[in-house]
């Protein structure tokens, strides 16, 4: 399969707005140290210092506080991660959006906000960067198709955009509507979904701070088959959750209908948390392949209830029969 392993941007954040990918190899190097315990604790005190020296600037990336939001797991490959995609507005083979998103315009660029707020409106790309301070977050990304990967974004809480547009009481869910352009994406111009691409969340989910606004990955501002210039990523459910480059956020009151439900809706369910317990209805979701770790013997591993995530949202759905909810 032809991987391309170079990430084209025109429209790249300020350089001070991100820990170059050096300084970011050299930074997970010295953590993952710190893990093994293999450096002293004089060693530990100079690294942790080195580290966060090497993070600041006006917008730059820092290691966030928020619970779970990094994993010590290995990252996956850079090589990987922008060459084993889904992006279907440029087809549906896994090379296909690192063959065909590289003519996608990202600049200019804007979110739309609409329906139950007290803030509607349009928000460029540049206003949308500085809303929050950027963080990275190093999650497990678990595909319903059945592998994974562990990727480092870049981005903010959700939560911030979402009170900046001050929702009404009477907004129970978050409609995310992405880019369906066929003069850009070949992929629209078939009939595989019904386009625009579109996803939801409950309103506690999209406010709960793993859900992440992500702007940037490895130390550098999304790649366009990554969903450049802005996606959602959402650690705890599938990956199809994970809007990528979106154009408009709507706030309303009824679950809304998402583009997998209208495909599939026995195999796609409006939640689709990460779930070992509830098959896909053609195929199991007990264990996953972890991307980069091929070959012939490799293990496959063990799908964990919300991919990991359970401390952190499993009470978002104390109470719920979560084989109903799928
Ligand atoms: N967003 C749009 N607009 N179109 C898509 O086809 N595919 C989803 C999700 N977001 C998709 C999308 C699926 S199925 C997955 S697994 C993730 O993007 C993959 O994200 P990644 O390629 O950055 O790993």
């Amino acid at each position: 399969m032809p991987i391309r392993t170079r990430l084209i941007d025109s429209n790249p954040p300020p350089s001070s707005a991100i820990t170059p990918r050096a300084v970011y190899e050299d930074r997970r190097t010295l953590l993952k140290a710190l893990a093994l315990g293999a450096a002293g604790s004089a060693l530990a005190g100079w690294a942790a210092r080195d580290a966060r020296a090497a993070m600041t600037g006006p917008l730059a990336t820092t290691r966030s506080s928020v619970a779970g939001a990094v994993t010590m797991e290995k990252a996956t490959a850079l090589k990987d991660a922008t060459g084993y995609n889904n992006f279907y507005e440029f087809g549906t083979d896994k090379d296909d959006p690192a063959r065909y998103a590289g003519a996608l315009k990202i600049d200019p660029w804007s979110i739309e906000i609409e329906g139950l707020v007290n803030k509607p409106g349009r928000i460029a790309l540049d206003e949308l960067r500085k809303i929050s301070p950027l963080e990275e977050r190093i999650y497990r990304l678990r595909c319903v198709e059945g592998w994974s990967m562990v990727i480092p974004w870049i981005g903010y809480s959700l939560s911030a955009l979402i009170k900046r547009a001050e929702p009404q009481g009477s907004a129970k869910y978050v409609e995310f509507v992405t880019l369906a352009d066929p003069k850009q994406m070949p992929g629209v111009r078939s009939s595989v979904l019904d386009w625009p691409y579109t996803e939801g969340l409950r309103m506690d989910e999209a406010l709960h701070p793993l859900s992440l606004l992500a702007f940037g990955m490895y130390g550098e501002a999304l790649p366009r088959q990554n969903g450049a210039p802005v996606r959602v990523v959402v650690p705890w459910k599938y990956g199809f959750k994970s809007a990528k480059s979106i154009v408009k956020i709507r706030f309303v009151e009824k679950e809304p209908r998402t583009a997998w439900d209208k495909a599939a809706p026995n195999e796609y369910g409006f939640y689709s948390n990460v779930n070992p317990g509830v098959d896909h209805p053609r195929w199991s979701q007990a264990t996953e392949r972890r991307i980069g770790e091929d070959g012939l013997f490799a293990k496959r591993r063990k799908t964990q209830l919300f991919n990991g995530y359970e401390a952190e949202v499993g009470q978002l759905y104390a109470g719920m029969d979560l084989k109903r909810f799928f």
